[in-house]
C-alpha cells in the first residue's frame, strides 16, 4: 500500500519521536493522546527538537514549519479513520494494547495496517484481540526514535505478507534501517540488550564501582556511545524493569530477571531522566 497518512497513538517519548520522524519524512500524521494538554505538550516537544535542528543548521526553517504543519493531534480515536498505517505507542500493558487494537479495528479502514511499537510484549497476542490479525505487525523503534536508525519489523504468527511489506516500505521512506524478524520474546535487540544491561547493574555491586565508573568503563573500554547507567536512565528504569519481567516470564532465564537494585529504584520513583533522578541526576 502507498502510505500517505500515519496515525500515532500515544505521544509519550516514543510516540512523539515516531511522529517527528514521520512528519520530517513528509507523511501527514494524526497523533492521538488522551487529553488536549498531552497533545499540545507532545507538539511542543517535537517543535523544540526541530528548532534545535534548525539552530544547528541541519534543517531549514521553512522545512521545519512545513513538517510541523503536517502534524495534527486529537483525543478521538475515530479521527484515525483516514490513516493508511497506525502505530500504537501507548503504555506497555497487554490488556490496554489489546483493547486499543479492538477500538482501532472498529474505526480504521479495513485495509489500514495496524502496528504496535511494543518492546517486550507479543505482537501475536495483541493481534489476537482483533478479528483481522493479518493486518497487525510490530514496528519497534528505539529510544530516542529520531536519532536511532533501527526499526524491527515484527511478523506476528498471522501477519500477512502485504502488511509486513507495507511496514518495511514505510521504514525505508522514514530513512531508517529495518530488520525484519519473527515474534519472539524481546525480538532481536532487547533479547540481547536486556540481559546485558541487567548484568551491568549486577556488576555495579559485585565489582563495587560507581555508576559513573561503570559508564566510563563501557564507553572507553567497549566503545558504547553512552554508558549502561546513562542508557538505563534514558530508557526509564520502570520501562526496563517491566520489559525484563516480561522477558523473564516468557523465557525463565535468570539473566532476564530484573536485579533487585533496579526494582528498588523503580519502587522509589528513581526512574531516570523523566523523574529527574535515576543512577544520575538531571
Ligand atoms: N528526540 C528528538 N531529538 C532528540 C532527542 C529526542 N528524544 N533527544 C535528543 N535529541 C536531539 C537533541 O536536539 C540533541 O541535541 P542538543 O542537545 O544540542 O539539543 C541531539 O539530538 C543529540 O544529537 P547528537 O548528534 O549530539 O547525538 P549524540 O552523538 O550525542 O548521540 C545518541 C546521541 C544517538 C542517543 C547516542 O548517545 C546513542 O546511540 N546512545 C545509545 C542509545 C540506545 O542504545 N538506545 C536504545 C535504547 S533501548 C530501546 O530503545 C529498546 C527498548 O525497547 C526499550
Amino acid at each position: 500500500m502507498d502510505v500517505r497518512r500515519i496515525g500515532v497513538v500515544g505521544l509519550g517519548a516514543m510516540g512523539a519521536g515516531i511522529a517527528q520522524v514521520a512528519i520530517e519524512a513528509g507523511f501527514d500524521v494524526v497523533g492521538r493522546e488522551v487529553s488536549d494538554e498531552l497533545g499540545t505538550a507532545a507538539t511542543e516537544r517535537i517543535g523544540h527538537f526541530l528548532t534545535r535542528k534548525v539552530e544547528k543548521g541541519r534543517l531549514a526553517q521553512d522545512a521545519r514549519d512545513a513538517a510541523l504543519g503536517r502534524l495534527r493531534t486529537t483525543t478521538d480515536v475515530s479521527e484515525l479513520v483516514d490513516c493508511d498505517l497506525v502505530v500504537e505507542a501507548i503504555v506497555e500493558e497487554l490488556q490496554a494494547k489489546r483493547a486499543l487494537f479492538v477500538e482501532l479495528e472498529r474505526f480504521c479502514r479495513r485495509d489500514t495496517v495496524l502496528a504496535t511499537n511494543t518492546s517486550a510484549l507479543s505482537v501475536t497476542e495483541i493481534a489476537a484481540a482483533t478479528a483481522s490479525p493479518e493486518r497487525v505487525v510490530g514496528m519497534h523503534f528505539f529510544n530516542p526514535a529520531p536519532l536511532m536508525p533501527l526499526v524491527e519489523v515484527v511478523r506476528g504468527e498471522l501477519s500477512s505478507d502485504d502488511a509486513v511489506a507495507t511496514a518495511l516500505d514505510v521504514v525505508d521512506r522514514l530513512g531508517k534501517v529495518a530488520v525484519p524478524c519473527h515474534d519472539t520474546p524481546g525480538f532481536v535487540v532487547n533479547r540481547v540488550l536486556i540481559p546485558l544491561l541487567n548484568d551491568c547493574v549486577r556488576v555495579l555491586d559485585e565489582a563495587r564501582v560507581s555508576p559513573e565508573a561503570l559508564d566510563a568503563a563501557m564507553t572507553n573500554g567497549a566503545g558504547w556511545p553512552m554508558g549502561p547507567c546513562t542508557l538505563l536512565d534514558l530508557v526509564g528504569i520502570d520501562v526496563h524493569v517491566h520489559a525484563s519481567e516480561a522477558l523473564y516470564e516468557k523465557l525463565r532465564e535468570t539473566r532476564m530477571a530484573p536485579p533487585p537494585r533496579l526494582v528498588a529504584m523503580r519502587n522509589a520513583g528513581l526512574l531516570g531522566r523523566k523523574s529527574g533522578r535515576g543512577f544520575h541526576g538531571y
